[in-house]
């Protein structure tokens, strides 16, 4: 009988396999292999048909770069400023409901990114206290939703100001749209005996992501502890959901009411049209993410990246403009930064990185995208990221939606 070759047992073996990966798209592949499929599911989210999510990638696909081959610079300048934060690559963590990804959740994500010189986007849905999340990285933004009546909201504003975030996201693109065409993982009101017995067959298949939280000495908690204040009952994702989606819609006024009792720097997430730009700027905003979501709510939003430059070109004068959506190489930022983004936030690719080797993993996930971002300066002949412009990108007739406003 033949013996398998070492390579193969290597690759059968998950314990022996080199947990450093050389694109996103690996980390995604070990992220897979690593986690319960429910928990990969909860994180490739999308809505309906997927098609705002895979057009969040394709988009970048279809924009071309004009390389220049001799004359470049032998130093390239990454870092910029954010809502008056430092960014060593015009890069940030855009706030995400972790869920049972990693046993250190949030906590390593921020880890990772001081490591980097990035700051951090730390969601009111994630799963570990702000206060450890600041602690692990000062340069953290706390997001809120328009969610509760407005002395809860003030109380959580008032929690993340005096644990230290540097500035509020309030995001706006979520409008209650559920269901997949790939069906949604079934995710538990919380985890007891009962559900981790129903969800057995599928953890026992992850050897190494439940090793991980063995050795935390902890079950994966889906409670959600940024949505009251300290010494309050912590409420269930769900329970914190259900308040949500029964607060009345938020009003351009609401927001200007936020923006008043925060009092300090202010962006807003989600916009994707230059008439609403407008009514953020008036609002007070300081900064707005283009963004849907990534292509978990609306299907059918624009990818980001295509009408990035109307709303630059409508408000980028007046406040910082930045993008999330698809962002998965170097090249990708380098895009986003050249049609007028400020910086990019990134999702789904750090937690990749998070799923496959923890901090280490989002660190990463970093260093891939700033030696993607480097690559493609060098082959630009860029020798900052303040000379690049839209001459620098080749984009398809069409790629530009009409514009509103
Ligand atoms: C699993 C998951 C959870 C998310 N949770 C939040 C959230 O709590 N708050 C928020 O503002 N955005 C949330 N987002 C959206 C991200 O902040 C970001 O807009 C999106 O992931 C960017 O697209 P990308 O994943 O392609 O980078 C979430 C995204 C994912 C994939």
């Amino acid at each position: 009988m033949p013996l398998p070759s070492l390579s193969k047992l290597a690759e059968q073996n998950p314990w022996a396999t080199n947990p450093w990966f050389e694109t996103v798209a690996v980390a995604q592949q070990r992220a897979k292999k690593r986690l319960p499929s429910s928990v990969y599911g909860a994180l490739i989210a999308g809505a309906e048909a997927g098609v705002s999510m895979n057009d969040n990638l394709t988009a970048f696909d279809e924009l071309g770069i004009r390389p220049i081959t001799a004359g470049q610079s032998a130093k390239r300048e990454l870092a910029t400023t954010v809502m008056g934060q430092s960014l060593s690559m015009p890069v940030m963590i855009s706030p995400t409901g972790v869920q049972a990804v990693h046993p250190d959740g949030e906590v390593a994500v921020a880890r990772a990114a001081a490591a980097r010189g990035i700051p951090m986007g730390l969601s009111s849905f994630a799963s570990k206290p702000l206060e450890d999340v600041i602690d692990a990285n000062p340069s953290t933004f706390f997001q809120i939703y328009w969610a509760g009546d407005r002395d809860s909201m003030v109380a959580r504003m008032e929690r993340a100001k005096a644990a230290g975030a540097v500035g509020l996201i309030l995001t706006l693109d979520w409008s209650f749209s559920h269901g997949r065409d790939w069906g949604s993982p079934a995710i538990p009101q919380s985890i007891d005996l009962q559900t981790a017995l129903a969800h057995a067959p599928d953890v026992a298949r992850k050897p190494a992501w439940l090793l991980d939280w063995v050795r935390s000495g902890a079950l994966p908690d889906l409670g959600v502890p940024n949505f009251v204040t300290p010494g309050d009952r912590v409420p269930g994702f769900f329970e914190a959901y259900g308040v949500w989606m029964g607060t009345p819609p938020v009003t351009w006024d609401d927001v200007a009411w936020l923006r008043e009792e925060w009092g300090g720097p202010f962006m807003v997430k989600g916009i994707s049209r230059a008439d609403e730009a407008r009514r953020a700027v008036d609002a007070g905003a300081t900064a707005i993410s283009v963004s849907n979501h990534g292509g978990n709510n609306l299907d059918g939003a624009p990818a980001p990246i295509r009408v990035l430059p109307e709303v630059v070109d409508a408000v980028a004068d007046q406040i910082e403009v930045v993008m999330d959506g698809g962002i998965r190489r170097g090249s990708d930022v380098v895009k986003a930064v050249a049609l007028g983004a400020k910086a990019v936030l990134i999702g789904r690719a750090y937690l990749w990185g998070l799923a496959a080797n923890g901090q280490a993993g989002v660190e990463n996930v970093l260093d891939i995208l700033r030696g993607g971002i480097d690559a493609t300066m060098f082959g630009l002949g860029k020798e900052s990221i303040e000379d690049l412009s839209p001459d620098d990108i080749v984009a398809p007739e069409g790629f530009f939606p009409p514009r509103i406003g």
